[in-house]
């Protein structure tokens, strides 16, 4: 069991183990992802039904996200009641699902409704023929799903929707996606993110732009806010992260959505999800050059976790003034792994 110090000016950064040994990461998957909430799809990308994985090759959970005749979405189990085939496979418009196996059918909201050569079967059907509701909640056009999750979605959002009242969700398109391989724990990137103490050192372009004097760190119950701001002390860029993976950037011409998917301990796939609202104001400013940017941090975060299976390191100190939302991820991350 790991313990940070609330004082950061005493504390230690959580030690090398945490990323080295399965044992830590196989419990990050019950004790962190299963009990926080993550992004798994737009609204208007949900026309019926659409199967979805919580965190593909990582958690194994397949859910389907359907939309009733009412429009009302519902994350469900994507497995049969039955002898567990995965119920829809590709996104499809139907009235109701039915499982290509033995023909069990299900409404749109899970309700078991039929299944042939059943007769005679004693008490049945019950409520466990119905398909599992997982909880989801929606946030503007974003969908979250998390499977036991610890607490309500505002916990971890509303400081951001606080600070975001004023940007234009409302024109918000998506117009990329791209998915980038990074050869080390997904720990070790996130807390790379939480910190802007290494931009003049790692992203000499960034640096002019953003006065790193100015730059500021808040942390709140479950996120943290990064603010940059230009050398005119105008806002260059909002940098919330949402615990325990989802990074959601605001620039003046959009969002940029980055989600940290772990696969294994010493790989992870980061999602780059770019919105835009503001065309024009595209490609200036710190939102500018953000694939540069990227490699930057992969390589430094890459070369981290090189260092950290070296026996002659085990956990460091942080900067009291540079490095509060990495110590706040670290809090976070024990409270998590070793609560009940
Ligand atoms: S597994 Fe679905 S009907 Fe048999
Ligand atoms: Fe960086």
């Amino acid at each position: 069991m790991f313990q940070i110090n609330s004082d950061i000016k005493k504390a230690e950064t959580i030690p090398s183990e945490f990323y080295t040994d399965e044992k830590y990461f196989e419990l990050s998957k019950k004790q962190i992802f299963s009990k926080t909430w993550q992004f798994v799809a737009l609204k208007p990308q949900i026309n019926n039904v659409k199967p979805i994985d919580l965190l593909p090759n990582f958690l194994d959970e397949p859910i389907l996200i359907s939309k009733n005749e009412k429009g009302k979405i519902n994350c469900l189990s994507n497995v049969c009641t039955h002898r567990g085939k995965i119920l829809v496979e590709c996104e499809k418009n139907i009235e109701g699902i039915r499982c290509g196996y033995h023909g069990r059918r299900f409404s749109l909201d899970g309700k078991f409704l039929s299944m042939p050569e059943f007769e005679g079967v004693e008490k049945f059907p019950t409520e466990k023929d119905n398909l599992c509701q997982i909880p989801n909640e929606t946030w503007n056009d974003f969908i979250f799903s998390s499977i036991k999750p610890s607490y309500p979605l505002l916990n971890f959002i509303s400081e951001m929707e606080k600070t975001t009242n004023s940007f234009d969700f409302e024109n918000l398109r998506l117009i990329s996606t791209k998915d980038y391989e990074v050869n080390a724990h997904w720990a070790l990137y996130c807390e790379n993110y939480l910190e802007g103490f290494h931009i003049p050192f790692v992203h000499k372009s960034l640096n002019e732009i953003l006065d790193f004097g100015n730059y500021t760190t808040e942390t709140f119950q479950l996120s943290s806010l990064q603010t940059g701001y230009n050398g005119n002390n105008e806002i260059e860029a909002h940098y919330f992260f949402i615990f325990p993976n989802m990074m959601f950037n605001y620039y003046p011409w959009g969002l940029s959505l980055n989600v940290v998917k772990p696969v294994k301990k010493d790989l992870t796939v980061i999602s780059y999800y770019t919105f835009v609202n503001d065309e024009t104001k595209l490609d200036t400013g710190a939102g500018a050059d953000l694939e540069t940017v990227e490699m930057e941090d992969q390589a430094v975060v890459e070369s981290v976790q090189k260092g950290i299976n070296s026996s002659f390191y085990n956990k460091g100190r942080y900067s009291p003034n540079r490095e509060q939302g990495t110590h706040h991820f670290h809090r976070l991350l024990t409270k998590f792994l070793f609560q009940d």
